[in-house]
């Protein structure tokens, strides 16, 4: 195992939130990650190089050991699974609830419930806890217009302000779990890598604890 750490980076909404804590955690990329088509960075350190990619991507990468570390959403984890991964810290940013909802006022079907999701897994053991009957939907995005559409009776996805739902006609009903942005690492690199890994997790902590 080479001893160079490959930070897996979620593109999107958490990567500006990322690179502060990063960059007070003494990691910089040498290049600005917006304006380049690449997708492999060298940073500050010649040992740390940040690879960028789609959230859901990322504990893949993690797991595999393509990359020692990562960040991404705690849904995302969830729907992944943990295995082969640990997660260590909560970095405390894009703080938002995975949720269901439906259309306001509407009742919830009786029988076999539509659910319209990203989280097919989640939703599926979710539904199953609470002894309810459900059909998973998988989509990709616009999760809001499933039921608009009468493709769905309800959906799982992320709630923050809530005015998606509210621009849709829709109300948050059941609360899934509370999520954040977490680092997670690769099992056999916490090992192997640990000398190298331990000082930056603590200067990532640091860096959390001071923004609280
Ligand atoms: P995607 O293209 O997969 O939707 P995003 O960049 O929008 O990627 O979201 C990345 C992560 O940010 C999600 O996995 C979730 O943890 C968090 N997130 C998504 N939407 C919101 C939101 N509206 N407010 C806060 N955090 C969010
Ligand atoms: C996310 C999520 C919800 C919305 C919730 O979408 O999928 O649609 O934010 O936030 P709110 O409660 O503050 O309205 P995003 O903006 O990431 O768009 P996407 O469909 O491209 O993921
Ligand atoms: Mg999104």
């Amino acid at each position: 195992m080479s001893k160079q750490l490959i930070v897996a980076l979620s593109k999107g909404r958490i990567l500006e939130e990322t690179l502060p804590l990063l960059a007070d955690a003494g990691v910089e990329p040498v290049e600005d990650l917006g304006k380049s088509r690449k997708l492999l960075f060298d940073t500050n350190l010649p040992d740390v190089k940040l690879v960028v990619i789609r959230a859901t991507d990322v504990p893949t990468y993690v797991q595999l050991g393509a990359a020692d570390l990562g960040i991404a959403g705690k849904d995302v984890l969830l729907e992944h699974g943990a295995a082969g991964l640990y997660e260590p810290l909560d970095l405390e940013i894009a703080r938002c609830k995975l949720m269901t909802a439906g259309i306001v006022g509407a009742e919830p079907a009786s029988a076999r419930r539509r659910v319209a999701t990203k989280f097919v897994n989640i939703a599926r053991r979710w539904y199953a806890e609470q002894g309810i009957q459900a059909e998973v939907i998988k989509l990709y995005g616009a999760m809001e217009l499933a039921p608009l559409m009468n493709l769905a009776d309800e959906i799982v996805d992320i709630v923050d302000t809530g005015n998606t739902l509210r621009a849709n006609g829709m109300e948050p009903r059941e609360l899934i779990a509370p999520v954040t942005t977490r680092l997670v690492v690769n099992k056999a690199s916490m090992t192997m890598k640990h000398a190298r890994i331990k000082p930056l997790l603590e200067r990532l902590k640091q860096a959390v604890v001071a923004r609280r």
